[in-house]
């Protein structure tokens, strides 16, 4: 069979792709501090002007797709972070592309990687550097602290206090109902105690408290807040484990 002119070139090419492959071990990424808070700062301004009206002020997505977590590792770990920032130079805002000037998309650029969890370094990001920085898998920020009277989702230590009210004791910390999906069964099959919140319940004689006593719960539930501690109204009670011990 006669090697068609198209896998000649690509074995011409090969010896070039090895020396990049080994380039890229020793290659900057995103994950070594490639701009500064400062920059970050007026990046976050700028955003806010002319991106958050498409992709969200917390960069979730909207019109535009999601800048964060996994759409963003999806679309650009891997690439040079040259990439992110012809995508938005060239292409952005969608309603009026590369009006902003390089430095606010530099500034832009650098509140995505923040936004995606990658630190900050001493050195703003230039347009210069934007070649040999690679871009890796983002680290998704923890999600962000649940306010007074929102839907929630524990994992605790069932307990009774001498008064016999009914507690969650070393449980985690409360996530947002809606944004933790289903939390139950990612909860760790381990008996250990998952964090160092207490919780106190109410309704809990619903759920026969004294057969659970010293298990390891789930709850789901509304989050009442007071100046000296935090309450669950229940709307969800599972059982994870029937120990709940180190
Ligand atoms: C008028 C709406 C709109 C505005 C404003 C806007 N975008 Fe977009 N953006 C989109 C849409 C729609 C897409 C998807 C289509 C595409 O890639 O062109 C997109 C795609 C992107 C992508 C590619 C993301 C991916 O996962 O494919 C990046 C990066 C991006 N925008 C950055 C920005 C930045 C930075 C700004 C502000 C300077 C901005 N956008 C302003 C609508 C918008």
């Amino acid at each position: 069979m006669a090697a068609s002119p198209l896998r000649f070139v690509a074995q011409a090419f090969r010896p070039a792709f090895g020396t990049v492959a080994a380039a890229q071990e020793t290659e900057k990424t995103v994950a070594d501090g490639v701009y500064t808070d400062a920059q970050a700062a007026r990046g976050a301004t700028v955003y806010e002007a002319s991106c958050a009206g498409c992709h969200r002020a917390d960069l979730g997505g909207a019109t535009g797709p999601a800048l964060r977590d996994q759409r963003f590792t999806r679309q650009f770990a891997g690439k040079e972070l040259k990439a992110l920032f012809t995508k938005a130079a060239r292409t952005m805002p969608r309603n009026a592309p590369g009006t902003l000037g390089d430095n606010a998309y530099l500034d832009v650029v650098a509140h995505l990687l923040k936004e995606n969890g990658f630190p900050s370094g001493s050195q703003e990001l230039s347009a210069d550097a934007l070649d040999g920085i690679r871009i890796v898998p983002g680290r998704p920020k923890p999600p962000p602290p649940v306010g007074d009277f929102s839907y929630v989702e524990v994992v605790g230590c069932l307990t009774a206090d001498s008064r016999g009210n009914w507690l969650l004791t070393r449980a985690s910390a409360p996530v947002a109902a809606s944004a933790a999906g289903s939390a139950s069964s990612t909860a760790s099959a381990t008996t250990a105690p998952p964090g160092i919140e207490t919780f106190h319940l109410l309704d809990a004689m619903a759920y026969a408290p004294e057969t659970h006593r010293g298990q390891k719960i789930f709850v789901r539930g509304l989050l009442i807040k007071l100046p000296d501690e935090q309450r669950i109204a229940i709307s969800a009670f599972e059982m994870l484990s029937p120990s709940c011990s180190e």
